[in-house]
């Protein structure tokens, strides 16, 4: 059983084969967290007493109001305005201009039902719902924990009821609040920025707060919804180490703050800045899930959790393990300078290699050479294929491949009939001088309108041109954030509204094209987080797609993500990113770890490398079931050393396939 409840209703336990994480109820009705770690006994469960850690600071004699030591508490929600002066998880506004929000446990269900609010939720499990109360304003928080017997992962998500009889502000709505006491912890995180996605950092925690965040509208390069807590001493194998991730692919905050009373607090959820959200009376709000991962045994379990996770119970079943498309795409083989005939002569060359899909990068729409013009124009690029997309379509089913096409849906170029006939579709604040990035604009998907004709223009040519795969792209943060359909008061709803309209879009597809396989990818791996992997199984891990700096992207992305996740392509030498010169057999490689593929022109394919990559797109396919299935070893680190290696293990243990590199040629090397 995951989820026990004592006798009185006042104290939780949720245990996994490797996890116990134990909450109570306090004296003064402030729902604590006891203990989060390596499984504990809970059979006097009735009589814990704060078994494991200390004691909650509200048994302290003379403890009768929160104020006297809320600080001392270890909060399941952050509360704002009762004596705690740390991050809090939830605040917010009443109509009287009232920001207390005080919080004490009310009711709890086992087996309760967890709304999505039109966000991605994982599958399965049993989910207990701690109900909180604030008995002056009527605000209710209803806190969701998700829990699976084999699966050391926690889902938590929190729902904000509006039971007063007048309109709130919520004007911060995370996810999840954890508070434990620092046992000199070190805070990791995933940082990095375009085609440099998801470096490894890792500090101490000292007094204060550390925030990783986005604000840029999606996920981000630049800061992944993830965190995790190890000691000092945690490696691959070894060591406690707490995962956090945030199931959501907008702009998002992890904090992790340590108090002088040694307590370390790690909360997040939606971004909290430029955030508000309206809610009528008896309205409910619905926030982001997240995650977290308790590992005994070092970073390397805690990812395998994850992993293990993801793969179960929230990329979709249909693809979780089946085989991938294995992908030639245009993109750095011919940039927006293609012609049927080029295409037509890529597919051909393929043909019987073991590539089984063929994806038809940007430029096949609007009047689209160069990267200024025609986004939002879904329509083919007549005086570049004169003859549409059908004769491609056909040459891909004569030689045996499917076809794929990319969009970039959430975007336009000033220079596009859209933009010409629809300016008020775009987020920028009428009349004001707007950023482009990329020369191009964001479209404001909060508006209907936008949604319907991205659906209908997408929908259309995928009809028409009996398209299997595609690769969403999105090439832009968002700026100017001001939507003209969006009224003065509800303009900080924006980027939530813009997450949700993402989800919203994926899923119609979803729905409508049960078989179509998508492709996510912002920028390569802007928008590589777990939300976008509820639609996106695989992602398009970075830009960069040179193989040693692939080594680093791949081992950063693994940290949270499975391989399976993480499309990988074999390109050209030298790189078109790094001008890296590296060896056919060594790109092979590292692109073999992941959804694989190609992206170079085969047309220039030697007969060597035509034999390798049939031999090695057959040696893939032997594999691929355990590279999508198998519990991943990280054995060396290619931050940390010259060498990058891993191993992925069957679950069964009788198989494991290996790919080691050595980063940089070294005179007198080891043998
Ligand atoms: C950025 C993507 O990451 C690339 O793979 C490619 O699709 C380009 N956009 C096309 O504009």
């Amino acid at each position: 059983m995951s989820i026990i409840v004592s006798q009185d209703g006042k104290k939780f336990a949720l245990k996994s084969k490797g996890a116990t994480y134990l909450m109570s109820v306090n004296n003064i009705g402030v729902l604590e967290n006891n203990y989060y770690g390596a499984p504990v006994s809970c059979d006097e469960f009735n009589n814990l007493n704060y078994a494991v850690g200390r004691g909650s600071s509200a048994d302290m004699p003379g403890a009768t109001r929160r104020g006297d030591c809320a600080e001392q508490y270890r909060h399941e929600c952050g509360l704002y305005g009762i004596g705690d002066y740390r991050e809090p998880s939830i605040c917010i506004n009443t109509q009287n201009g009232s920001r207390i929000l005080d919080l004490r446990y009310d009711s709890y269900q086992i087996g309760a039902e967890k709304r999505d609010g039109g966000m991605p939720r994982v599958r399965g499990g049993e989910t207990l719902k701690i109900t909180l109360k604030d008995e002056f304003n009527g605000v209710k928080v209803h806190l969701y924990y998700t829990v699976y017997d084999d699966i050391d992962a926690i889902v938590r998500s929190a729902e904000i009821e509006n039971a007063t009889d007048g309109q709130i502000t919520i004007e911060r709505a995370y996810s999840f609040c954890l508070d434990m006491f620092n046992r000199d912890y070190e805070v990791i995180s995933l940082n990095g920025s375009w085609a440099n996605e998801r470096n490894i950092s890792q500090n101490k925690i000292v007094e204060g707060v550390y925030t990783v965040s986005s604000k840029y509208g999606i996920s981000s390069a630049q800061h992944n919804p993830f965190v995790a807590l190890v000691e000092k001493n945690t490696d691959e194998n070894i060591g406690d180490a707490y995962g956090f991730n945030l199931i959501y692919s907008g702009s998002h905050e992890l904090k992790v703050e340590l108090n002088p009373y040694g307590i370390v607090r790690v909360t997040g959820g939606i971004s909290s800045f430029d955030f508000s959200w309206l809610l009528n009376a008896g309205e409910s709000f619905v926030t982001a899930e997240s995650v977290l991962v308790y590992s005994s045994e070092g970073l390397g379990k805690m990812s395998r959790t994850f992993h293990d996770l993801y793969r179960e119970h929230l990329i979709e079943k249909k693809f979780a393990y089946s085989p991938r498309p294995i992908v030639i795409n245009n993109w750095e083989a011919t940039y927006f300078n293609f012609t049927e005939e080029k295409l037509c002569a890529m597919i051909e060359k393929v043909k019987g290699t073991g590539i089984d899909t063929f994806v038809l990068d940007d430029g096949w729409f609007g009047v689209r050479n160069d990267d200024r013009r025609s986004l939002g124009d879904w329509f083919i690029n007549k005086p570049k294929l004169p003859n549409g997309l059908k004769p491609i379509a056909e040459c891909c089913k004569r030689n045996g491949l499917k076809f794929g096409l990319w969009f970039e849906p959430e975007m336009v170029n000033p220079d596009s009939d859209l933009y010409r006939a629809h300016p008020e579709w775009v987020i920028m604040e009428k009349g004001r001088p707007h950023c482009h990035g990329r020369y191009q604009c964001v479209l404001d998907m909060t508006q209907k309108p936008v949604r319907d004709y991205i659906i209908e223009r997408m929908c259309s040519i995928i009809r028409e041109n009996d398209i299997e795969y595609v690769k969403w792209d999105m090439n832009r943060p968002l700026t100017e954030n001001f939507s003209s359909a969006l009224p003065a008061n509800r303009q900080k709803e924006l980027h939530h509204r813009f997450t949700l309209a993402f989800y919203e879009v994926l899923s119609h597809l979803r729905k409508t094209f049960p078989d179509l396989i998508i492709e996510g990818c912002s920028s390569g791996g802007a928008r590589f987080d777990a939300g976008a992997l509820a639609y996106t199984p695989q992602i398009w891990t970075s830009d960069n797609s040179d193989a040693y700096s692939r080594t680093k992207i791949q081992y950063g992305t693994s940290i949270c993500y499975p391989l399976s996740s993480m499309s990988c392509h074999v390109s050209a030498s030298p790189n078109h990113q790094v001008g890296r010169v590296t060896d056919f057999k060594a790109r092979c490689d590292i692109a073999y770890f992941g959804a694989t593929g190609y992206e170079l022109d085969p047309t220039k394919f030697t007969k060597d490398e035509i034999k390798a990559v049939k031999e090695r797109n057959k040696a893939y396919r032997k594999d691929e079931k355990l590279i999508q299935a198998g519990d991943l070893y990280r054995l060396a680190s290619p931050f940390d050393s010259n060498v990058f290696a891993q191993v992925v293990v069957s679950k069964d243990k009788k198989s494991a396939v290996m790919v080691a590199m050595v980063a940089q040629s070294q005179p007198n090397p080891n043998p």
